[in-house]
């Protein structure tokens, strides 16, 4: 559904990713790990439109889409969910959610329509609708920053690092949300440092380095490759089940008591 091959970009000139192939078949997680400076993010970057390719083709339904602007990118269905911090911490959690619709936002139903969707898939966002962003805790505001992004109803979300900095009940939080994601049929592309918990979460796996995939596969193949074992698991073999359980423990995203408010981080 979603294709890389051969794709080249950098910044300022230089290349990072020097001819990375890439295949997300429709309503997969697929998870790229890697060193630091592999470019993991780029690719992210590069799907999303933020940077352009110096070559090779980027394929969505096997039209290109890498010469599109980032917002034409939007449109075809393709967001990036950001960084942390992306949210502004003055306006109200309802607030930075509509800001997502802002290419629909003409069509007041259809906003309306989604926001409750986005509210039943994470029911944080109705329940702190009206509190300033700045007033959550760094879990709450990757799920509203994710919530902002189903705003258009994407086919395709990309996740860069989703699991940073967050305490493990607000990582449960969002590894669950990330698989309901899945079951909802929605192709999702995530970055990991957390190489346990994204293999986990994810169908398939690819390693990157150097700015170019090292290996691909299932992420059972990716997660038991002796290597990856080694380099990133410490030199124990692990099963998808145990990440997947991280995923399944956590309560349902937003649902139970509160999370202890703490200061916003932007500001
Ligand atoms: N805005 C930028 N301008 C110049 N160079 C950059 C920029 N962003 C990243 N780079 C460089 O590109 C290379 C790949 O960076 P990238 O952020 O894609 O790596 P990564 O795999 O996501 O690493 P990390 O695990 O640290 O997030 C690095 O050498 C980095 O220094
Ligand atoms: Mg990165």
């Amino acid at each position: 559904m979603l294709s890389l091959a051969g794709v080249m970009a950098g910044y300022g000139g230089g290349n990072v990713l020097h001819g990375v192939d890439l295949d997300c078949p429709e309503a997969s997680i697929t998870c790229i790990v890697g060193p630091n400076g592999a470019g993991k993010s780029t690719v992210l970057r590069v799907i999303s439109g933020l940077i352009a390719p110096t070559a090779g083709e980027i394929l969505l339904d096997g039209q290109p889409i890498g010469r599109l602007t980032p917002d034409e990118i939007l449109r075809r269905g393709v967001t990036q969910v950001p960084q942390s911090y992306a949210l502004f911490s003055s306006m109200t959690v309802r607030e930075n959610v509509l800001m997502g619709g802002f290419l629909i936002r003409r069509d007041r139903a259809l906003l309306k329509r989604r926001l409750a969707a986005a509210e039943e898939l994470i029911p944080l966002v109705a329940e702190r609708s009206a509190d300033p962003a700045g007033n959550l805790s760094g879990g709450q505001r990757r799920l509203v920053e994710i919530a902002r992004c189903l705003m258009l109803d994407p086919r395709v979300i990309l996740l860069d690092e989703p699991s940073l900095g967050l305490d493990p009940r607000s990582l449960s939080t969002v590894a669950g949300l990330i698989t309901r994601l899945h079951d909802m049929g929605t192709t999702v592309l995530l970055v990991e440092q957390n190489v346990r918990l994204g293999l986990g979460l994810a169908t398939r796996g690819v390693v990157m380095e150097g700015g170019k995939v090292r290996l691909t596969g299932t992420s059972d193949e990716v997660m038991n490759h002796p290597e990856i074992a080694s380099l990133y698991l410490g030199g124990t073999r692990a099963t998808t089940a145990e990440a997947a359980h991280a995923a399944h423990a956590g309560p349902a995203a937003g649902s139970g008591p509160p999370e202890p408010r703490t200061a916003g981080r932007q500001g």
